[in-house]
């Protein structure tokens, strides 16, 4: 990328409205050195979390395009079978299979696990489900239903696939956070939003904070195995899931937000490109790697991210030592 690209495209990071938009999108499109489209990875086994609806929905029938078999792991079999369908109408000759996941219980977790490794290893396991209730609830394991979809699930699915992934294409593992995040510190001795009183949107930021320090540690964790982890944001897309967490906001921005393709963007990229499997546990944006603070009061120590870890771990009920812990 050359100078006056780099800077133009670092702009549009920064000054947030543009960049998250359809319009910084198509911006960063027009400059020099915009990553290539990634190539076709027919047969390759792909699994995302959320597929049912919005970015995850559009970004498994692109995965489909690109010759992927795509494992929809989502909570509903009528929403999935209708995601199915629309796939195969769209990509004739796609291979589309369905393995029921409810992300937020740690049981139904852990039967997709079992499920998935009966097929052969993953080339890619997208965790891209989330979700900002309104309220403070808890699922019926005690898990507050946020934390338990944006965290402790997809925790728990890392975990018990992690050594399912293919060790030579490289295995990826990808999570969706949000740009949210950047105005959010991890708040460790809270992590069920217990203690403060409960702001959907801060919530929702400190779990998308969660999974960034997560994703990295994960990477560390995981490097010797040649499977690399990366996190990413997608902007603003117009999704039902804006649509029924941020009416207001979607109001306010609809011209601008992205299309749910186009939020899929750098998901669907990071999942079949080849340029992604040269580095593990970063965070990206539109096909770039992205810092992962831009306020100094969100900067967390190590004894944080170790506790966050055992926190997560805890509550997933899984045993997986910390990353780097002697
Ligand atoms: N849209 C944006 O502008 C934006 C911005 C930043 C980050 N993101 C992130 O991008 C991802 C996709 O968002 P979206 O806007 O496409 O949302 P969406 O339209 O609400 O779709 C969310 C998906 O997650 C699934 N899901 C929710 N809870 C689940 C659970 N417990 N178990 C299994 N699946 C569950 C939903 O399944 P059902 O069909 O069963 O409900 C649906 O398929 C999320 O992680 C979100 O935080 C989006």
């Amino acid at each position: 990328m050359s100078l006056l690209a780099s800077v133009a495209d670092t702009v549009l990071d920064r000054t947030i409205a543009p960049g998250y938009s359809r319009l910084g999108l198509a911006a960063r499109r027009r400059l020099a050195g915009w990553p290539a489209d990634p190539p076709r990875i027919d047969g390759r086994i792909v699994a995302i979390t959320g597929p049912t609806s919005g970015i995850g929905a559009a970004a498994a029938r692109d995965l489909a395009a690109l010759g992927a078999r795509v494992v929809l792991l989502a909570r509903s079999p009528e929403r999935a079978g209708a995601t199915r369908r629309s796939i195969v109408d769209a990509v004739p000759g796609a291979t589309v299979d369905v393995v029921e996941c409810d992300v937020s219980s740690l049981a139904s977790v852990r039967e997709a696990a079992a499920a998935l490794r009966e097929a052969g290893p993953l080339d890619a396991l997208l965790h891209n489900a989330g979700v900002m209730p309104p309220a403070r609830e808890e699922t019926d394991e005690g898990l507050e239903v946020a934390f338990a979809t944006n965290v402790a699930g997809p925790f728990l699915l890392t975990a018990l696939l992690a050594d399912h992934l293919a060790a030579d294409v490289p295995g990826r593992i990808l999570t969706m956070s949000s740009g949210g995040m950047y105005g959010q510190a991890l708040d460790v001795a809270d992590l069920q939003h217990e203690r403060r009183p409960y702001k959907p949107a801060a919530v929702y930021a400190r779990d998308k904070r969660a999974q960034v320090v997560l994703n990295e540690l994960w990477a560390a964790r995981l490097r010797p195995t040649g499977v690399v982890c990366h996190a990413l944001h997608p902007g603003w897309a117009d999704t039902p899931g804006v649509a029924d967490a941020l009416p207001g906001f979607r109001k306010a921005t609809r011209p601008i937000l992205r299309s749910p393709e186009e939020g899929a963007d750098t998901l669907v990229w990071l999942a079949a490109a080849d340029e992604p499997t040269r580095s593990t546990g970063r965070f990206w944006h539109d096909r770039r790697p992205r810092p992962t603070h831009l306020l100094p009061r969100t900067r967390e120590a190590p004894e944080d991210r170790a506790q966050l870890w055992r926190g997560v771990a805890a509550a997933a009920g899984v045993d997986v030592p910390v990353p780097g812990a002697a």
